[in-house]
């Protein structure tokens, strides 16, 4: 792992904590991120919606993609449950490139997933469902997923403590979650908290590593590292900001591999002039109940509640 020494707070344990994980060259990663590895047509597709929204799609996509395949490399998954999925293209991309893990995406606000829900249907992806769930409420049943993931929504929900809480709940053996990030002295600024508020519906400007292993809570760490490095993170967003939709999807394959280049090991120090995500891979324990272990479920299993599928359609999908 790279260190930028010094780390403000107390960054020791954070990294003895959180080794590299090994197994995942960055060669296999923009491959992995920008190809697929099973219909790669779908994947192709998704690819091209990807560099058409912009923002930090692009590099959520890569992040995702390296902790899911991480993930695979630890131990076996057989189940993908994304929390707060918003329009969920990435897992789609994973989910078309892996037939034989099945993949459940979840929102609070289900419309959010309608282009998901439709493509999905259309292109007859049997290894997805969707559901509508509140992080808020407790994952009653046994652990859902072995893999569950929540990027960017945790700083969306005032007590993230009970959000994260049910996060790792849902969870049988790996949890990935992606948060903005801020130094102590960002994070207690009224200004920035206003601006975050207003601009993002953040209920807080970030986490700091401590904050962020705090709401995360003590289980094994397969990585805890920062995201959105400045200036290059910052610089492609802008770019691609710039880029008309033909262009953002001619450039796909450049763009992905330069966003993959934000996947490191690596913690700085300071705040926001330096990075601005911050992200984390548990490896969770839970003692697995037995399914009859006197709690009523009235939800398959899962403990939220799926959605209606839609019928199969064709359509001019690109
Ligand atoms: C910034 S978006 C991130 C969407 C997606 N994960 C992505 O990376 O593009 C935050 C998402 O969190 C969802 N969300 C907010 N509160 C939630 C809650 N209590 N439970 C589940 N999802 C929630 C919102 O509906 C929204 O789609």
């Amino acid at each position: 792992m790279v260190e930028d020494a010094p780390v403000q707070g107390a960054p020791e344990h954070l990294l003895e904590d959180a080794p590299a994980p090994a197994g995942l060259d960055h060669e296999r990663l923009v491959t992995l991120a920008t190809a697929g590895s099973g219909d790669q047509r779908v994947a192709a597709r998704i690819l091209k919606r990807l560099a058409r929204r912009r923002t930090w799609a692009l590099h959520r996509h890569v992040h995702l993609v390296a902790a899911f395949e991480t993930a695979l490399a630890e131990g076996p998954v057989e189940t993908m449950l994304s929390v707060g999925a918003g329009s969920g293209l990435s897992e789609l991309y994973l989910a078309a490139s892996h037939p034989e893990v099945q993949f459940t995406l979840t929102e609070l606000d289900e419309a959010r997933m309608a282009w998901a829900r439709e493509m999905s249907t259309c292109w007859e992806m049997e290894n997805v469902s969707y559901a509508v769930q509140d992080l808020l409420a407790p994952c009653e049943t046994d652990p859902a997923a072995d893999f569950v993931a929540s990027i960017e929504v945790l700083e969306h929900i005032d007590d993230d403590e009970t959000a994260a809480r049910n996060l790792i709940a849902c969870s049988r053996r790996f949890v990935f979650a992606l948060v903005p990030y801020c130094s102590a002295a960002e994070l207690d600024d009224p200004r920035r908290a206003r601006r975050a508020w207003s601009a993002h519906g953040h209920h807080r400007v970030g986490y700091t590593h401590e904050t962020f292993a705090a709401v995360l809570g003590d289980h094994e760490r397969l990585m805890l590292r920062n995201c959105y490095f400045n200036p290059e993170a910052a610089a492609l967003r802008a770019r691609l900001s710039e880029m008309s939709d033909e262009e953002a999807v001619e450039a796909r394959l450049e763009l992905t591999r330069e966003a993959a280049d934000d996947v490191q090991d690596r913690v700085v120090a300071g705040g926001t002039e330096q990075a601005q995500g911050i992200e984390a891979l548990l490896r969770i324990d839970h003692p697995i109940d037995p399914p009859d272990a006197g709690r009523s479920d009235t939800t398959g299993g899962r403990g939220f509640d799926p959605l209606t599928p839609i019928p199969t359609t064709t359509g001019p999908w690109s």
